[in-house]
């Protein structure tokens, strides 16, 4: 048994979850429920960050004390999560007594370490992204993701030596082509790596905002949400010796987006080696969604579409499905209603539920429903039993890369060629020949038992609809991963019929 950690990002609770969130989210659960069924032992995390400045402005907007506001969103995000068929093992909050527990210890361990020393600081400060920016990232005097221009700040703060470390994770990156995915992230950060990056604040005064974990050895200071939000990695496994961390850390692989790469990458790589923490074995970075207007999707833009909205209007496995396979990962791509109803009507209702509702019918015509028992294979069954027992390595080598779309892609090439099958083989002219019994059984269970095979494998990203499926051909609802050909439908079962995916008329859900 191996095991597997995966995290998403631990949220800013400031809001309901938008379609960003929802991204990383079920890219991070889809790669969880594949690993969990090749017999990996998976624990998903997921969680909400309570604490800094942009949490504290927007509970004083909505007139509420901070925790109260960011336990109400907490909640609100978990509820997203269910509704999305997004199921975390693990949910962090950073307001946990337990996480607090770990910050404080870390903190002091550095800080007698001699990593952590008082200075003034005077700089540019994003609200937005809560924290210090330079000149060179502005674009008209702001950041390109903030809405405001950042503020001039000067104060003493507490720092972190980030730059000491800077050589060391120059030649992690060097010794760790895979480290950082996709690659164009990883040469960004190795460019950065070149020159110095400076050291990272990591207190502020709390005369200024007392919203945070305080600083052990001075009342005067709360800690840099940034350098909070990151343990919550590590707390929730018991950091530093709950066997749960050493169990799963060594497996680590974060689900990021690229706004939150420099933080995934200078800030957590040096604190885990200053603190002696192994560094994460993988970090996925995701490209941004557009809108359809082609801008990144943003609340002020109002360009987005509301994840829950669209789960509710067109099924949450079809908005899962097309959030993996429309854009690939690391890239930025559109999601609009259009691009949703599409991959529904097209992908899902054409392909794969024509295939499931045509195999089924044809059972039920011409078998009354049960599943007739094959006699000799020729040369199309077997290429089709061949494609059924390759798949699954295919795709968990594709699902390690977090190449979601392209193993969804391989799978629904599968769709295609058993399509064709159908329309080779046509079984409603075997069945108007008698001498052609045998052959009819044949086509009619290979349909069916590939149709099972392709349940198997599409249930990490459909898991409803693809119990729907096994259901409809009367077999346990539990998904089996490389179960082999001729341990799925049974001979004799009765198999029902249906429509997966009632095709959406087009244009019904129109972008505006
Ligand atoms: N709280 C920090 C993360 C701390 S992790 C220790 C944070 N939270 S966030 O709620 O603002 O953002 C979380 C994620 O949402 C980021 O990965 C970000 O990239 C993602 N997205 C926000 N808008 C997005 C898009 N339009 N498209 C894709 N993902 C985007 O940052």
């Amino acid at each position: 048994m191996t095991y597997r950690y995966i995290t998403t990002p631990i949220y800013y609770v400031n809001d309901r979850p938008h379609m960003g969130h929802a991204y990383a989210s079920i890219h991070a659960d889809i790669m969880a429920r594949y690993l969990r069924a090749a017999g990996h032992q998976v624990l998903l995390l997921t969680g909400a960050d309570a604490h800094g400045e942009k949490i504290a402005k927007a509970a004083m907007q909505a007139n509420e004390a901070p925790h109260a506001f960011a336990e109400r969103h907490a909640r609100s995000f978990e509820e997203a999560w269910r509704r999305l068929s997004v199921e975390p093992d693990l949910f962090v909050r950073t307001t946990a007594s337990t996480h607090a527990e770990v910050v404080s210890a870390c903190l002091t361990r550095l800080f007698e370490a001699g990593e952590i020393y008082l200075a003034d600081y005077e700089g540019l400060y994003s609200i937005g992204q809560e924290r210090f920016v330079t000149d060179k990232e502005l674009v008209d005097g702001k950041l390109p993701e903030d809405k405001d221009p950042p503020v001039l700040r000067r104060e003493p703060n507490y720092f972190f030596r980030m730059d000491a470390h800077r050589d060391w994770m120059r030649q992690l990156l060097l010794d760790t082509p895979d480290l950082i995915q996709p690659t164009q992230y990883r040469s960004e950060i190795l460019k950065l790596l070149e020159e110095p990056i400076g050291d990272l604040s990591i207190s502020r005064p709390v005369d200024r905002l007392d919203w945070g974990i305080p600083i052990p050895w001075d009342a005067g200071h709360v800690t840099y949400v940034w350098f909070d939000a990151l343990l919550g990695y590590v707390s929730p496994l018991g950091y530093p010796g709950q066997p749960a961390f050493a169990d799963y850390w060594p497996s680590v692989q974060h689900v990021i987006g690229k706004d939150i790469l420099r933080t995934h990458t200078l800030f957590w790589l040096s604190m885990t080696h200053a603190l002696g923490i192994a560094p994460y074995r993988r970090l996925h970075v995701s490209g941004h969604l557009l809108g359809s207007d082609g801008r990144k999707m943003s609340k002020s833009l109002g360009n987005g579409v509301d994840p829950l909205k669209a789960a509710e209007t067109y099924g949450v496995d079809a908005l899962r499905y097309t959030l993996i396979r429309e854009i690939s990962f690391g890239f930025d791509g559109i999601i609009s209603n259009t691009v949703i109803e599409q991959r529904l009507n097209r992908d899902l209702a054409d392909d794969l539920g024509n295939l499931a509702s045509r195999a089924l019918s044809m059972v039920t015509k011409y078998r009354d429903g049960c599943v007739p028992a094959p006699a000799a294979y020729e040369a199309s069954e077997v290429a089709i039993i061949a494609r059924a027992t390759e798949l699954p390595a295919m795709v968990l080598a594709l699902v390690e890369e977090m190449k979601l779309g392209r193993a969804a892609g391989q799978i629904m090439e599968f769709v295609k060629q058993l399509n064709g099958y159908v329309a080779s083989s046509a079984p409603w002219v075997l069945a108007k020949d008698s001498k052609a019994s045998d052959r009819l059984d044949t086509v009619l269970y290979t349909l069916l038992e590939a149709l099972y095979s392709v349940s198997n494998l599409l249930s990490p990203v459909m898991p409803g609809k693809m119990n729907e499926l096994r259901s409809l051909l009367g077999v346990s609802a539990e998904p089996r991963w490389n179960s082999p050909w001729g341990h799925g439908v049974k001979p004799g079962s009765v198999v029902r019929e249906g429509i997966l995916y009632p095709k959406r008329p087009s244009g019904i859900g129109d972008d505006v």
